[in-house]
């Protein structure tokens, strides 16, 4: 007899939830073939942070970064991954002002001293700064995406104290960011927004300016864990398969379908695995969400 483990058995309504990126990405790629729809210019930028948002997205899958990079976008550039060096790459990254481009920035923006602290590449003698491309291109771009918790409200990059006076992007620009907050985003929460965005425009939004698609539910209320809770079952220490509420878990503030999406091709989360949430895609993640392994769970959102 069939084993209906949790994995081979989910409800209807969160398998749609969990296929919402996949089937967006199909929809724009039958567009593109049938040459309803255009191939986007996409503009990937690196602040102050470490890079692993683009990492994130690099292990995607389903679609993957390849489908991204041939069947989705003109891929126009990437600190990470772009071969020009130089003048030659700050010149390509400016040069897209003027056509119509999505901006994806992940890192924060840091302030301190005009920005002198996130130098992103030369051209000629001129020291381009992330503030200063951020808001060069911020300005001009179709969209602008702020992806992971850096970009999207400062993240680890203006954890206490802060030394470079980091920010998210959305305080330097006058204008709608939508937000991607996760340490680091998952690929499905881009690639979904993205092809989103092709096909309809902009995505139904929270307050806060996430997509109600990926945000719109706290991790506590979709938690395996949640009839322990329910019931007041804790757990004492770490591996123990009740709820970890009492070990600092921050499922109940934060927003985001980490239960049913799951990382590293969707086989697995923190909670499943059990270390409890961190809030790492809440807004105020690191300074808000600590100390990580505590009783204190009455800290605010
Ligand atoms: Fe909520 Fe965390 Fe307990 Fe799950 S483990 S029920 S998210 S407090
Ligand atoms: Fe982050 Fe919590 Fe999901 S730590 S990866 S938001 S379960």
């Amino acid at each position: 007899m069939k084993n209906l483990s949790a994995k081979s058995f989910r409800c209807p309504y969160q398998e749609s939830k969990l296929k919402s990126t996949a089937n967006l990405v199909a929809r724009a790629q039958s567009e593109i073939m049938s040459e309803k729809l255009e191939k986007v210019n996409l503009v990937w930028l690196e602040l102050n942070g470490c890079s692993g948002n683009i990492i994130s997205l690099l292990n995607g899958q389903n679609p993957d970064f390849q489908y991204l990079m041939t069947q989705m976008s003109n891929f126009l550039y990437s600190n990470s991954l772009l071969a020009a060096e130089g003048s030659e790459a700050m010149d390509e990254l400016f040069n897209v002002i003027g056509s119509t481009f999505i901006l994806a920035v992940e890192g924060a923006v840091s302030l301190k001293d005009n920005g002198v602290y996130t130098i992103i590449g030369r051209q000629k003698e001129h020291a381009v700064t992330g503030l200063e491309a951020v808001q060069k291109l911020g300005e001009n771009a179709a969209y602008v995406i702020a992806v992971g918790a850096c970009a999207a409200h400062g993240g680890i990059s203006a954890a206490r104290p802060n030394p470079t006076e980091c920010v998210g992007v959305h305080e330097v620009l006058q204008r709608k960011v939508i937000q991607l907050p996760g340490c680091p985003c998952h690929p499905d929460w881009f690639m979904g927004t993205l092809a989103y965005i092709m096909l309809y425009g902009e995505p139904p939004l929270d307050s806060r300016n996430r997509p109600l698609m990926f945000y719109s539910t706290t991790i506590h209320d979709r938690c395996p864990r949640r009839s322990y809770f329910d019931q007041g079952i804790f757990a004492s220490k770490l591996g123990e398969k009740t709820c970890m509420f009492k070990m600092g878990c921050r499922g109940p503030v934060t927003r985001i379908d980490c239960p049913i999406r799951q990382w590293n091709g969707h086989v697995n989360w923190p909670v499943e695995d059990d270390s409890p949430c961190i809030g790492c895609a809440q807004f105020g993640f690191p300074d808000a969400m600590e100390p990580f392994i505590t009783f204190n769970t009455t800290r605010g959102e």
